[in-house]
């Protein structure tokens, strides 16, 4: 393999991925979702299985190939994935939260079609539970949690430097999806690694698998 030289050096080790975009349904034939292909997420987990570890994905719906090494979770709203990452996660030394979670979902969800005149009053939206901040709680020191934002604007730094701590990540992925080329779907990627004690990693534009090998690499050291 090009970019670990054959390493094995994830072996003995699980790792939990969630990746992809959750759908929140309000009725039968629309939901609330956003434009994750699931591609970052699938990478991870296919370098991770590459380097030996044992992977858990849990993904939201995709159109991608998974390799068949890799354990699929497939999952569809918020609540069904936090379910799944919150089983998998006390087993697992290392977790990626690459999915771009849903942040409100409809209060319920209609067994029939909203006619779209009532949409406007009858559509109530509540927030979604933070799967991260779920987990983080029940952190143990022998398990490093990495989070992903993508960010837009000027301070999007500053504004992901603010999530690594309001999250108590171990690792934050960073990357400016208002830039043309990367981002949402894309297949390359280019991003700051942010570490929760101050240091930070440019990785430059490269394809997502390329992407999850450099961030693996980076992990491995003590910052
Ligand atoms: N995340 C999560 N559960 C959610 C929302 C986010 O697990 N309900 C995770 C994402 O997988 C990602 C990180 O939190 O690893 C940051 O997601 P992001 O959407 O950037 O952060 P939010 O806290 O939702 O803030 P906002 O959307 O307002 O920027
Ligand atoms: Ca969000």
């Amino acid at each position: 393999l090009l970019w670990t030289g054959g390493r094995r050096d994830l072996a003995g080790k699980t790792v939990l991925v969630t990746g992809g975009g959750t759908r929140e349904f309000l009725d039968p034939v629309r939901f609330i979702g956003n434009p994750s292909t699931g591609r970052m997420g699938i990478a991870l987990a296919t370098a991770c299985a590459h380097r030996g570890a044992l992977v858990h994905l849990v993904l939201g719906p995709s159109e991608l190939p998974v390799p068949p090494e890799v354990q699929l979770w497939p999952v569809t709203s918020a609540r069904q994935m936090e379910q799944r990452a919150v089983e998998l996660f006390a087993g697992a030394h290392l977790i990626f939260m690459a999915a771009a979670v849903a942040d409100v979902r409809p209060r319920t969800k209609s067994p029939d079609k909203i006619p779209k005149a009532s949409l406007g009053t009858q559509l109530e939206l509540v927030a979604v539970d933070d799967i991260l901040l779920h987990l983080a709680h029940s952190k143990q020191d022998w398990q490093t949690l990495v989070g992903f934002a993508a960010q837009t604007g000027e301070d999007w730094l500053t504004a992901a430097r603010h999530k690594l701590e309001r999250k108590h990540l171990d690792w934050l992925v960073a990357n400016r999806v208002d830039e043309p080329g990367q981002g949402f779907g894309s297949r390359d990627n280019q991003a700051m690694l942010l570490s929760n004690c101050g240091h930070s990693d440019a990785i430059p534009l490269v394809s997502k698998l390329e992407m999850a090998h450099r961030l693996l690499d980076r992990l491995e050291k003590p910052s």
